[in-house]
């Protein structure tokens, strides 16, 4: 057992403290990491609130890349040294999902057996199972990820939710592709991904969404075609309009992507679709929100395909090794997401700034 310092939030709604932590070492199928980089990701913040589940104290931070430490006795897959990038998807290759060839859905992902702990012995609830707000952490062996060394920590660590959210988003669930218009309503860290794995796969008209100026610029720099705000226009009509400029015919994006999670910009991305073409909600909503009024005909009379996407529908170990090497080739700028790099003591004044417009991803680099 070690002890670390972490970022912790002990109680619903309070801001978030830095503490110190118990980190066991590594048993059978776990590894310890010491964590370079952590990107501060919005559902960082949902925790806090409450607003995923009761379980606190929330070891928070789940957007990581660092270095293994140590690993258990039957652990073969990584080693003390490698670099890897975090994931909250290490697939269990047993379950119903994994057995008919799905594994991006797997049911029952793994994570460490043993818990951390506040110095009193009081059990964490790693954020996503991971936990990386901290300077090592513990997780199950199959949750680190090698990439290539090369790359940067903050810009790497970030594939390990909210970018590869929102590229997969597109790419994987949304199967966006060349000849393909997307729209994408909320431009964050995640929405901004979705554009450029737009961008990356050759869809074009790419439609930036957003209620906040800034953040359709830093969508343009990343790959957006086209931006709407949609606090000053409407975003069906405008989203329709300008598919139909690009292809004759088009009465709307052939896949939206919703990346705010709330019920308004689901039903714009539902209006703002061409018949039978796709939604994708990636935007987590919280468990009291209800689409409300909308006509089971539309539904039906649009056809087409109302996805959800947990994670982009990625498979780490298929999809952070090929990005990376994208990163480092120059093809995908994940460097661009990095708006800061911030000290383990500013994650709360990062909530902050999430909401003001000027940042894609504040990353804690330890
Ligand atoms: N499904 C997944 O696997 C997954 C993974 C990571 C994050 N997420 C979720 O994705 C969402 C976005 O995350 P993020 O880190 O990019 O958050 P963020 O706060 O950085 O971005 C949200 C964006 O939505 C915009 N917005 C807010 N209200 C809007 C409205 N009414 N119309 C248009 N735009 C609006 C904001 O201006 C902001 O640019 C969150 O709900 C987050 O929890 C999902
Ligand atoms: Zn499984
Ligand atoms: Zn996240």
């Amino acid at each position: 057992m070690q002890q670390v310092k972490a970022v912790v939030a002990l109680e619903r709604g309070k801001p978030v403290e830095v503490v110190t932590i118990n980190v066991p070492d590594p048993g059978p199928g776990e590894a310890v990491v010491k964590v370079q980089a952590c990107g501060v990701c919005h559902t960082d913040l949902h925790y806090r609130e409450g607003g995923i589940n009761d379980d606190f104290p929330f070891l928070l931070g789940h957007e990581a890349a660092g270095i293994v430490e140590a690993v258990g006795p039957d652990v073969t897959g990584v080693a003390p040294g490698d670099f890897v990038v975090l994931n909250w998807r290490a697939v269990c290759g047993e379950c119903r999902a994994c057995k008919r060839g799905d594994l991006q859905y797997c049911f029952n992902t793994h994570n460490a057996t043993q818990r951390m702990t506040l110095e009193d012995g009081t059990e964490l609830s790693p954020a996503l199972g991971i936990g990386a707000f901290a300077e090592k952490t513990l997780v199950a062996a199959g949750q680190c990820t090698k990439v290539d060394p090369s790359a940067r920590p903050a810009a790497a660590g970030l594939l390990g939710c909210g970018v590869m959210a929102g590229i997969g988003a597109a790419i994987n669930t949304g199967a966006v592709r060349r000849g393909r218009s997307v729209a994408v309503i909320g431009c964050g860290g995640v929405g901004v991904a979705a554009i450029a794995g737009s961008a990356l796969v050759g869809a074009s008209p790419i439609i930036a969404v957003d209620i906040d100026a800034k953040k359709l610029e830093t969508a343009r720099r990343m790959g957006a075609t086209h931006t709407v705000d949609s606090s000053q226009t409407d975003p069906v009509e405008e989203i329709k309009r300008i598919c139909a400029t690009v292809y004759d015919g088009a009465d709307g994006a052939d896949v939206v992507v919703e990346a705010v999670g709330r019920p308004e910009t689901w039903k714009q991305a539902f209006y703002a679709r061409d018949l039978a073409g796709t939604v994708v909600l990636v935007g987590v909503p919280t468990p009291d929100m209800k689409i409300p009024d909308l006509p089971l005909i539309d539904v039906f009379g649009r056809g087409g395909a109302l996805k959800s996407s947990w994670y982009g529908d990625c498979l780490p170990s298929r999809d952070f090794p090929m990005l990376v090497d994208l990163y480092l080739q120059g093809r995908l700028d994940l460097d661009a997401f990095v708006s800061e790099e911030i000290g383990i003591g500013d994650v709360e004044a990062a909530f902050e700034r999430m909401h003001g417009g000027d940042v894609l991803r504040s990353v804690v680099v330890l």
